[in-house]
């Protein structure tokens, strides 16, 4: 049953894909778009070179850089010069990501973020740092930096209200048949652990929750985008807007065996109803709710990820 939704799914994404290749990608469709990042690998605060002003995109993207914040200049904000904004940022990063804290692009620090995963932010506001609740740290006395892992609120901690733990969901039209029985299996693994439980809807418009395969700009806002194949793979949106979006340029199936170049339907859906719920991203590299996955990897709930839940909702 599994093999045979496998191969009909896949092949399914892959004339899509196909489609969209001819008709938008031709060049590039299978560069992720997170590529330019290898060539600015040695790079550190003086450098100026192209691809810096991608790596500032990237750095707003995911929370760690905001030059329209108050107190700081916007001169470099579009430009490739790498300066102390920017220094800062890349150490945000590393330190999230339990990397050397250099401010340079070491091979490692690259590699970690070319790695595909989430559109969600990692950090908001450029204040507080992944892995610590909703308290926030800042970077001063980054030497003596005591790092604890754990798992993480969204910006302002919003949740579902207790009267309504009961969530309906639909898909949105176009949505692959293969892929709804993965994803109502990951609802049915966050209700062993919560108190939520979730039914299936036919009308999508009324659901709770709605969810879909979207590509490129597709209504959420510029910086909201897909970027085609790689890079960010799917995004959810805080409770109590309810959207989760799969980017359909992805190659996806149910069940991929390891060393598969798709990604797993189910577990990504595990790791976005986890914002749907009010989690953002952990820096436990084991929890579901970390922000990257390789294809071919099949991942279940974390310790983590069940102390997140359950802080965030007082089980
Ligand atoms: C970065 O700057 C250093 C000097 O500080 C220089 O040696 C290096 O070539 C520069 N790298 C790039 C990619 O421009
Ligand atoms: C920064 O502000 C400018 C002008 O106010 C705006 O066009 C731009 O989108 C802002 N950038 C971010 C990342 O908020
Ligand atoms: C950190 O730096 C040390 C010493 O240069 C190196 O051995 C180690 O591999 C680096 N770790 C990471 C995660 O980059
Ligand atoms: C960022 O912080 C400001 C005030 O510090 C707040 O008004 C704003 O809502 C925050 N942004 C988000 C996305 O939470
Ligand atoms: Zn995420
Ligand atoms: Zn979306």
């Amino acid at each position: 049953m599994d093999a045979m939704f496998f191969s009909t799914f896949s092949y399914l994404l892959l004339l899509t894909s196909l489609f969209h290749a001819a008709s938008a990608h031709s060049d590039d469709q299978m560069k992720s778009p997170f590529e330019f990042l290898q060539h600015l690998q040695g790079c550190h605060k003086g450098n100026h070179t192209g691809g810096i002003r991608e790596l500032k995109r990237y750095l707003e993207k995911f929370g760690y850089l905001n030059y329209n914040q108050s107190g700081h200049s916007t001169i470099h904000a579009d430009d490739d010069d790498f300066d102390d904004l920017l220094e800062f940022a890349v150490k945000t990063y590393q330190l999230n990501y339990h990397l050397n804290v250099t401010g340079t692009l070491d091979p490692q620090t690259t590699s970690k973020m070319m790695r595909p995963r989430c559109g969600v932010a990692d950090i908001i506001n450029g204040t507080t740092r992944m892995g610590f609740g909703k308290k926030g740290r800042n970077l001063r006395g980054i030497g003596s930096f005591h790092t604890v892992s754990h798992y993480a609120f969204l910006e302002g901690s919003p949740r579902w209200p207790a009267s309504n733990y009961h969530l309906t969901y639909g898909f949105l039209p176009g949505t692959p048949e293969a892929a709804t029985a993965p994803v109502a299996r990951a609802f049915a693994t966050w209700t062993s652990v919560t108190l939520f439980t979730f039914s299936y809807v036919e009308d999508h418009e009324i659901a709770n929750i709605q969810i879909g395969f979207a590509r490129g700009d597709h209504g959420d806002g510029a910086h909201n985008s897909f970027d085609g194949p790689g890079g960010t793979l799917a995004h959810a949106f805080p409770p109590t807007s309810g959207l989760f979006h799969y980017d359909a340029d992805e190659k996806w199936a149910v069940d991929p065996p390891s060393g598969s170049a798709a990604f797993n339907v189910e577990t990504v859906a595990l790791h976005e109803i986890g914002h749907l719920l009010g989690l953002g991203h952990s820096d436990v590299e084991g929890a579901i709710m970390y922000s990257s996955i390789a294809p071919g990897t099949t991942k279940g709930l974390h310790a983590d990820d069940i102390q997140g839940i359950k802080a965030l909702y007082n089980f």
